[in-house]
């Protein structure tokens, strides 16, 4: 989604006008705006109290900001500079991720000949500090009174076809950046929430300031009777399904040892079993419309002449053939064995559909090594990250501690900076397996990430 931002509050207002031939443009290229028009926000929204109480409205257009692929600004010229509207709206987004490495081009009127050249440079310094990337063709459109026909339409040709080649390269523009490091790229695994049912998960979703989910998947395969509304749900109230994930039977996390001998597809007792459920959550997932689902494979054998390895192989062959097959790439988490035994195990296996599900904390938990040097090890396989932090263990062989996103010893910066030199361009979900207070510790979570500066 890209969001068009009217960059006054005043009644009638020339650049609302604009707006929304701007937005027939961009309808016109297939990319429908989303226009924020700050002449519709109540007074409350500009009172001193908004800093510390954001009215709705405002809160809705900021989620639209924190969202947005790109944001279109159109401003206008009051006093040599932009409205003191537009800079209150500005100083109320949230920092750092409303701007953050986000796109942004401008287009600029005033009553005079400088058509708004100066709010445009000055926005210029504004969005340069906040580390947005400016698109460099911008638009100023002078004289707007004589410009501006009964119709409420700009009627000069030239100025119209500028606008038109600024939307076309802007949404190039777009279209080559990897999405801002921001709320779109982020969701909450759905299991770390702990529902009993659709409605529960999606109440205690809008608890952690999150608006998508990866979707777990056995429920909906186990129980449709409870769990088969997921996704109408979901849909009414717009929260997004990132991707799904699946468990494998009778998996027993008590100890390392045990997770060992009864995680992902090893054990051959339960096999038929997983088999199963994989082709029932693979149809599940085509139905929501997923096109990533995740899962733990199991402790794979360092060396490949293990008598394990061979079978493993199959196992995981199978499963990603199936996938394959209905259009879905899988990907296994990491941490179970450490980066170089992940990576030989995918070039051996040697499937396009299959990836990873890099979770820092997990390396940390079963003490499997530095989460940034694995960044670059599986670099071309991750799919998508689980945002997820950990204390490693004091006496090896035995668990570490899972804790809070940004109070364990994952380096969260520089685990960033790492997906950003790869270029990552999946999603990130937040997880969070341990304590009594899921939601308040997600949203913490959440908040860390989105004011992380890196
Ligand atoms: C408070 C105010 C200050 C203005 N200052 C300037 C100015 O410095 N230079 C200029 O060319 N036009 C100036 N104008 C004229 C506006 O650019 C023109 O009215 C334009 O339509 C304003 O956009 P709007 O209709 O979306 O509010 C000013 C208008 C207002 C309301």
């Amino acid at each position: 989604m890209i969001s068009l931002i009217v960059g006054t509050n005043r009644p009638g207002s020339n650049s609302a006008r604009i707006a929304r031939q701007v937005a027939e443009l961009y309808a016109e290229l297939g990319e429908p705006l989303n226009v924020i028009d700050l002449g519709h926000f109540p007074a409350d929204a500009f009172s001193p109290g908004a800093y510390a109480s954001r009215s709705a409205a405002v809160a809705t257009a900021s989620d639209a900001v924190v969202q947005s692929r790109g944001l279109v600004i159109i401003v206008p010229e009051y006093n040599g500079s932009y409205s003191g509207a537009l800079k209150h709206f500005i100083d109320l987004l949230p920092f750092p991720s409303a701007f953050e490495r986000r796109p942004v081009a401008f287009i600029g009127l005033a009553a005079g000949e400088w058509g708004g050249l100066r709010p445009v440079e000055h926005l210029q310094g504004v969005f340069g500090y906040r580390n947005a990337h400016i698109y460099p063709e911008r638009v100023f459109i002078p004289g707007i009174y004589q410009l501006i026909g009964a119709d409420g339409r700009l009627n000069d040709e030239k100025l119209v076809t500028r606008l038109r080649r600024q939307a076309a390269g802007f949404l190039g523009f777009v279209r080559s950046l990897p999405p801002a490091p921001s709320i779109d790229r982020t969701g909450v695994c759905s299991w770390s929430l702990q529902p009993a049912s659709p409605s529960e998960l999606l109440e205690r979703l809008s608890g952690t300031g999150v608006r998508a989910l990866q979707l777990h998947l056995d429920p909906l395969s186990e129980n449709p009777a409870t769990w088969g509304e997921t996704a109408r749900l979901c849909a009414q109230r717009g929260i997004r399904l990132l991707s799904g994930m699946m468990t494998t039977v009778g998996e027993d996390y008590s100890t390392l040892d045990t997770i060992k001998v009864t995680g992902g597809v090893v054990p051959d007792s339960t096999w038929d079993e997983n088999w199963r459920n994989f082709q029932a959550n693979a149809r599940i997932a085509v139905d929501l419309g997923l096109k990533l689902v995740t899962l733990h494979a199991g402790f794979l054998p360092h060396e490949e002449s293990d008598p394990s390895f061979a079978k493993l192989m199959d196992r995981i062959a199978r499963t990603a053939d199936l996938f394959a097959g209905l259009g879905l790439d899988i990907a296994f988490e990491t941490g179970q064995e450490d980066a170089p035994t992940l990576r030989h195990f995918l070039q051996k296996l040697n499937r396009a559909n299959v990836g990873v599900n890099f979770d820092p904390a997990n390396m940390l938990l079963y003490d499997k090594g530095d989460p940034i040097t694995a960044v670059h090890t599986l670099a071309p396989w991750i799919k998508q990250v689980h945002l997820k932090d950990a204390n490693r263990t004091a006496q090896p062989g035995t668990w570490g501690e899972e804790v809070v996103v940004g109070t364990g010893q994952v380096d969260w910066a520089g685990f960033m900076r790492a997906l950003r030199d790869i270029d990552f361009r999946g999603n990130f979900c937040l997880e969070r397996e341990a304590g009594a207070q899921r939601v308040v510790d997600l949203a913490a979570g959440r908040k860390y990430i989105a004011e992380l500066k890196y």
